[in-house]
């Protein structure tokens, strides 16, 4: 089997207010494989975002391991963890971050451009990206003539244009009505049958039904990682006690990490 796409051992994630530190990250493992599909749940401020930001290497831990596409990051300097991103990550955003006054097609077109692909084929990449996720009508369209769901899927397809090993998604069905958010995660499936690690940030429980992993934070910790009994894609191996806390004790008062529904 081929090596794990990301591989978090022990991180922690300190944030400095102020002198004030904040914990949001307290000591998580946790290994992506290629062509995985996890779901990560949890409650709002338990680290979901911060993990997400690690594992897609837009920040780094203050302590423990974190190995992405075979490098330890912290060996990498600044321009170093940039190239390893745009080599190996898509990132969508919850809030897309796209250049409002820019086009659909200009926007997909960004991470190329940092990739020293010329004009024309970037153009002609991103158009066939904005065609794959339903938006070839809309190649000229600003952000700010879109819908939210149509900004989400230039998003994805700005996320898809480099052909990353792993998509990392925060909330990615999360300002979308149900249909436009099945299409997106239609597509997000799509992409994961062909190869793709997709790691998806959800409140909705269904979302998270369908992934073949799901992982539930609480209080920056994992407090269990378990396969999904009903996912649409069944599990390519069994329980993944690598993801578990390394004590193999959960935060107290988890009786059912699974919580409610
Ligand atoms: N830049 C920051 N500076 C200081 N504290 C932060 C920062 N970002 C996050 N935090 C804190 O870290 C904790 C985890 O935040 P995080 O954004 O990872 O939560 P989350 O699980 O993504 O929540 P949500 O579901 O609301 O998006 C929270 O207590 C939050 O207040
Ligand atoms: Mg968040």
């Amino acid at each position: 089997m081929s090596a794990p796409a990301i591989v978090a051992t022990e991180v922690s994630r300190t944030y400095d207010l102020d002198g004030v530190s904040v914990p949001a990250l307290r000591g998580v493992s946790l290994t992506i494989d290629q062509g995985d599909y996890v779901a990560i749940v949890g409650t709002s401020g338990s680290g979901k975002s911060t993990l997400m930001h690690l594992l897609g290497g837009l920040d780094r831990p203050t302590a423990g391991t974190l190995v992405i596409g075979g490098r330890d990051v912290a060996t990498l300097s600044p321009p170093e963890m940039a190239k390893l991103r745009n080599e190996v990550i898509g990132f969508v955003f919850q809030s897309f971050h796209l250049l409002a006054r820019t086009t659909a097609r200009d926007n997909v077109a960004l991470p190329l451009v940092y990739r020293g692909v010329g004009r024309r084929e970037r153009r002609a990449r991103a158009a066939e990206l904005l065609e794959r996720v339903g938006l070839g009508h809309r190649i000229d369209h600003r952000p700010n003539q879109m819908s939210g769901g149509e900004q989400q899927r230039v998003a994805i397809a700005r996320a898809l244009v480099t052909g990353p090993s792993v998509l990392l998604a925060d909330e990615p069905t999360g300002n979308l009505d149900s249909v436009t958010g099945q299409s997106v995660l239609d597509l997000l499936e799509s992409l994961n049958a062909e190869g793709v690690a997709v790691v998806l940030v959800t409140h909705d429980a269904e979302v998270a039904d369908r992934a073949r992993r799901r992982i539930v934070m609480r209080d920056g910790l994992i407090v269990s990682a378990d396969p999904v009994p009903s996912a649409a894609v069944p599990p390519a191996s069994g329980p993944r006690a690598a993801d578990l806390p390394a004590s193999g004790s959960p935060a107290p008062g988890s009786g059912s990490p699974g919580g409610g529904s």
